[in-house]
């Protein structure tokens, strides 16, 4: 089963309306003539969606993205954003259960869950986020941490509906810190996820779903990561910040 790898940029709350639009500027200069072998999406802040397409103009190879949306439909909520309004922008990805939301700001398997089934059900692809703390990983318990959030998240989709999502593996641990899982660890539990999916939704969909990894990725690691069987890409934070890192990772990818 071939996968096609896909490399994503989260900027989190980073990069303003100006800055985006001279970053995809330097970005498409610098990835020009490249051979780039992976789907590649640009997640910015919401504010700076539409700088970010208008920069794109007409590059079919760059998808933007969004980093949260609200399990609500359009209505008194105040400060969300719906997935009509993603539609709107015609917006391809969306980013859900990050270890930031379920960290910051409360977010539980079951408001991922809900928020996964409004974004497949508005046609919007989610990048589900797992991973385990520093504590949850080296108290033995990495692979029921991942179990539970898998399950929850998922709760309730079809195989057909799981084979068509990212799966982003994101040890918390190694989020902003520089800290790297190696390619080993990495893989361990990447392969551990693609078998909790084929016991729950069958071996077709555990073939077919991608599964990013990040953490701390960098252009030097990145071709090692990517090399491990059952790492399809990578979803990264602190090295898309730079088009310069950013191109150099994806076309080393
Ligand atoms: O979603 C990407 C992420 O959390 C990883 O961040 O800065 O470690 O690449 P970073």
């Amino acid at each position: 089963m071939s996968r096609k790898p896909i490399i994503a940029a989260n900027w989190k709350m980073n990069i303003g309306p100006a800055e985006g639009t001279q970053f995809i500027e330097s970005f498409k200069n610098l990835i020009k003539g490249k051979d780039v072998a992976c789907d590649v999406v640009i997640i910015p802040p919401f504010t700076t969606i539409p700088s970010v397409q208008n920069a794109l103009g007409g590059c079919s190879c760059i998808a933007a993205g969004a980093q949260n949306v609200s399990q609500y439909d359009n209505g008194a909520y105040t400060g969300e954003i719906s997935t009509s309004m993603l539609n709107e922008l015609n917006l391809k990805y969306v980013v859900l259960g990050h270890s930031e939301r379920r960290q910051y700001f409360g977010e539980t398997d079951a408001i991922i869950n809900s928020k996964i089934k409004k974004a497949i059900a508005a046609g919007i692809t989610p990048i589900f986020c797992i991973g385990e703390t520093k504590d949850e990983r080296l108290g033995g318990i990495l692979e029921p941490v991942l179990e539970i959030q898998l399950k929850g998240g998922l709760k309730d989709l079809t195989p057909e509906e799981v084979s068509n999502l990212v799966i982003a593996y994101e040890p918390v641990w190694a989020i902003g810190t520089g800290l790297t899982a190696t390619s080993k660890e990495a893989q361990e539990a990447h392969s551990f996820i693609r078998k909790v999916i084929s016991d729950v939704f069958g071996a077709d969909a555990a073939a077919k779903v991608r599964i990013q990894y990040g953490g701390s990725v960098k252009p030097e690691n990145v071709e090692e990561l990517m090399a491990q069987p059952d790492i399809d890409g990578a979803l990264v934070g602190g090295a898309s910040l730079k088009p310069e890192s950013f191109a150099a990772l994806v076309t080393s990818a």
